[in-house]
């Protein structure tokens, strides 16, 4: 406690000027300053204000880039944080993490909760979220042989994996259903997602456990948690939730959805270093998910139901630096200007011959990630095809997405540093694709 690191370490955030390292904020741009009397649909269209948004990006100039679902680019401010750790913690080696890492991470820990809204002890930090979900569907042991685990088309791969491997660890039953699809003149409505759930989970009276993806990563939907999570818990049954797309894209209190197990990253949208994700247990269900491999039986902390190794501790040292950044803009102005951003594209995409999107304009079901598929194309190697022209016949990054059952998509995925000149290129990439269809 009394080691040379720990004067240069205050609430989880290193005080710029540690020995031989560069301060943080030098050459950075002019920090964004929200005004404060604008709503965000307001700020949404400020350009001035994303300009400087944008000025805080050092992003590639070979393409445009709509494909912002991966990860997200950190920020200058944040990147020059994390070089400037990343040298420090390679300069101080043990002599700072022998001595200190506990007590950092028990500052990170209480920024993110804070950030999260829930209470320190019931997070730990990982290193993204298919770390935690993984950890909270093998963990989760409150399942019979023969209870069926129920989860759907549009969730991601790895928890279907996970999900479909409770069947060998617990005996367990689990079950896909496919979500329903939009068509060309009829956009899905929360009622259909609704319904859908309802019905999925009458024709599966056994289901005690669901996974629930809050906005998935192939169509970009937003699915009503609330109600659904208040819906299996009338019947008995759990939810864990895989938040990994909306936590910083879109502005809503994890406690309020319901959901007592959550995996969230902080790598995509709110912009830290890659390895920054986080497990959360509501503090009266910790007994609910096993300790890690059974490691510290007896332990009540979340803390004992991951186990990362040694991560990137620079990487996790910069999420205050992170939070600051994303935190001058405001998850509800970055929700609000992706949304923005999306509609530019969506409302030509919608009148082109052949485009169908698959993602709907109720604000409550979409922020920024939307896919659209043409018309009958729906394989692999087509929409590869497709993905490959819009980048090197017109400049325009998006991806391929395999996963819903109707058949694959292209997503695309705006980011903060976009302009609608970004957003203008695909829709005339769009139009001349579709003109001779
Ligand atoms: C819906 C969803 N869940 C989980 C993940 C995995 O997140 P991570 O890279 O933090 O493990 C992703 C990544 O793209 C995702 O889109």
């Amino acid at each position: 406690m009394t080691s040379f690191t720990r004067r240069r370490f205050i609430n989880g955030a290193l005080v710029a000027g540690a020995a031989g390292v560069v301060s943080a904020s030098a050459n950075a741009s002019a920090v964004p300053i929200v005004d404060p009397s604008a709503s965000p649909p307001e700020i949404a269209r400020d350009e001035a204000f994303w300009r400087t948004v944008a000025n805080n990006f050092d992003v590639t100039d070979k393409i445009t880039n709509l494909e912002n679902g991966y990860w997200g680019i950190m920020s200058t401010p944040v990147l020059q944080e994390y070089q400037r750790l990343s040298a420090w913690v390679n300069r101080e080696n043990t002599n700072f993490a022998r001595w200190d890492l506990g007590e950092t991470y028990v500052g990170l820990r209480k920024q993110v909760a804070e950030f999260l809204n829930v209470d320190t002890d019931e997070i730990a930090l990982t290193r993204g979220a298919t770390e935690a979900l993984q950890a909270l569907i093998g963990g989760y042991n409150r399942l019979s042989p023969g209870d069926t685990v129920l989860y759907a088309d549009l969730d991601y791969s790895e928890m279907k994996t996970a999900m479909r491997w409770l069947a060998d660890r617990r005996g367990a039953v689990p079950v896909k259903v496919n979500f329903p699809e939009p068509t060309k003149d009829r956009q899905l409505t929360e009622q259909d997602i609704l319904t859908f759930y309802e019905r999925s989970l009458n024709a599966n009276p056994r289901t005690k456990l669901l996974l629930l993806t809050h906005l998935n990563n192939w169509t970009g939907l937003i699915i009503p948690v609330t109600k659904i999570a208040a819906m299996a818990k009338d019947r008995g049954i759990d939810v864990i939730l895989d938040a990994a797309h909306s936590v910083g894209q879109v502005d809503f209190d994890i406690k309020q959805l319901g959901c007592d197990f959550v995996g969230v990253n902080l790598h995509k949208w709110v912009g830290a270093p890659l390895g920054c994700g986080v497990i959360y247990i509501n503090k009266d269900r910790v007994g609910d998910i096993d300790t890690y491999m059974a490691k510290s039986p007896e332990s009540n902390k979340v803390t004992a139901r991951i186990d990362t190794g040694t991560v990137n501790m620079a990487a996790h040292m910069a999420i205050p630096k992170t939070l600051e950044f994303h935190n001058q803009i405001g998850t509800a102005n970055k929700e609000a200007r992706l949304r923005y951003l999306r509609s530019i594209w969506v409302e030509k995409a919608r009148s082109m011959k052949g485009v169908i999107v698959l993602t709907p304009d109720d604000p409550t079901m979409v922020a920024g990630l939307t896919s659209f598929r043409l018309d009958g194309v729906t394989t692999t190697e087509e929409n590869n095809a497709l993905m490959k022209r819009l980048a090197t016949e017109f400049g325009v990054l998006t991806t391929r997405r395999t996963g819903p059952s109707a058949g694959d998509c292209i997503r695309v995925t705006p980011s903060f540093y976009n302009s609608p000149d970004d957003i203008h290129k695909l829709v005339e990439a769009l139009a001349k694709i579709t003109r001779n269809l």
